[in-house]
């Protein structure tokens, strides 16, 4: 078992593949003016593979491909299908916006893929428009009903905007209703290319679960699953579940055990840090598989204890990268 110098267990791997991505939600980027990465400085699929065997070997079981929107980039499924054959992986999740992934579903499903999170701030496709600035509802909607065919796990990941989806709070969690979703509120976090600066949420935990409460009072809490970032809820009588990710609060930091490889191939063992090891350089300057281990090894015995001290670490580069340059 891998262990922090915290003594939290490490392992989950979030790789994401690209910063690449075919909408422009507005907590994550701005609509013109993002640089993105040239081919060269991505990790190849050879490279993350190749890490990925060495992140395996050190006690990762469970991989999330991330991105940007992870099916933009091309040859994404051979990709998961060489991933899906590294022996001691168990699990491979994918996170997507859903605008090209319907057509996919059924070759996930052969791949192994048994969840998949869905990022789905509103049910209204006008308001989709303003936050993602496409129009692409019905295509999500289409991924959503393909994965649930398929009897793939869908969580739908919202983020929670002042001013911009908190009426569709309630609509959203009513999904659960009737299907068998898990709908996660995510405080909004700075994570958006420079546009807004980093202050407390309007729409933090706290207010997203009294907004919940005062539209089903006997909302009930149901134990979160080991390693959970959500603080898990249902309903009496629905069938999915409802979440909520204190993604700012940083509410779950004490249990932490994943770890992030951007699209340019930096470490990050927290969210809130400024990377900590530039593992495409150290493949690239022809590190043997060992030595890489001896540097991921280190990087983990020097984890920040959590995301406040990772944030008060980058000693003022201020929290604004885009979230997709570092794998939501
Ligand atoms: N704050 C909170 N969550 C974010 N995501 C992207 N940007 C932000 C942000 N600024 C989430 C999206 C998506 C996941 C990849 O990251 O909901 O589901
Ligand atoms: Fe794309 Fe996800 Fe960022 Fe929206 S939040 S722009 S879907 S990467």
């Amino acid at each position: 078992m891998l262990l922090d110098n915290h003594g939290r267990t490490i392992n989950y791997l979030r790789l994401a593949v690209t910063d690449r991505c075919n909408l422009r939600c507005h907590y994550c980027m701005p609509e013109h003016g993002l640089q993105w990465l040239s081919r060269a400085d991505l990790l190849s699929y050879e490279e993350m593979l190749r890490l990925c065997r060495v992140l395996i070997g050190l006690g990762i079981n469970k991989v999330r491909i991330t991105g940007g929107e992870p099916f933009v980039r091309k040859d994404l499924m051979k990709f998961l299908t060489e991933l899906s054959r590294i022996e001691g992986l168990q699990q491979i999740n994918l996170t997507t916006n859903g605008v090209v992934t319907a057509p996919l579903v059924p070759e996930l499903k052969k791949i192994g893929i048994r969840s998949v999170n869905l990022s789905l701030d509103t049910l209204d496709r006008e308001r989709f428009f303003q936050i993602t600035r496409r129009d692409e509802l019905p295509n999500v909607l289409e991924t959503m009903e393909a994965l649930l065919r398929h009897d793939i796990a869908v969580k739908i990941n919202a983020v929670v905007m002042d001013g911009q989806n908190t009426d569709d709070l309630i609509p959203l969690a009513k999904m659960a209703q009737n299907l068998p979703v898990d709908v996660r509120f995510i405080e909004e976090m700075p994570f958006n290319g420079g546009d807004h600066v980093n202050v407390m949420p309007l729409w933090d935990h706290l207010r997203i679960l009294d907004t919940l409460r005062a539209e089903w009072p006997d909302l009930e809490k149901i134990p979160d699953p080991p390693f959970s970032t959500s603080m898990n809820y249902r309903v009496p009588g629905h069938t999915g579940t409802i979440g909520i990710i204190a993604a700012w609060s940083r509410t779950f930091c004490g249990s932490c055990n994943r770890i992030r490889v951007t699209p340019q191939g930096v470490l990050k063992t927290c969210l809130y840090d400024h990377g900590v090891l530039h593992l495409r350089d150290l493949m690239r300057e022809g590190l043997s598989d060992p030595e890489l281990a001896d540097h991921l090894i280190f990087a983990f015995n020097h984890r920040h204890k959590n995301g406040w001290e990772a944030e008060e670490a980058r000693k003022g580069i201020p929290v604004e990268e885009s979230m997709a340059t570092i794998g939501g």
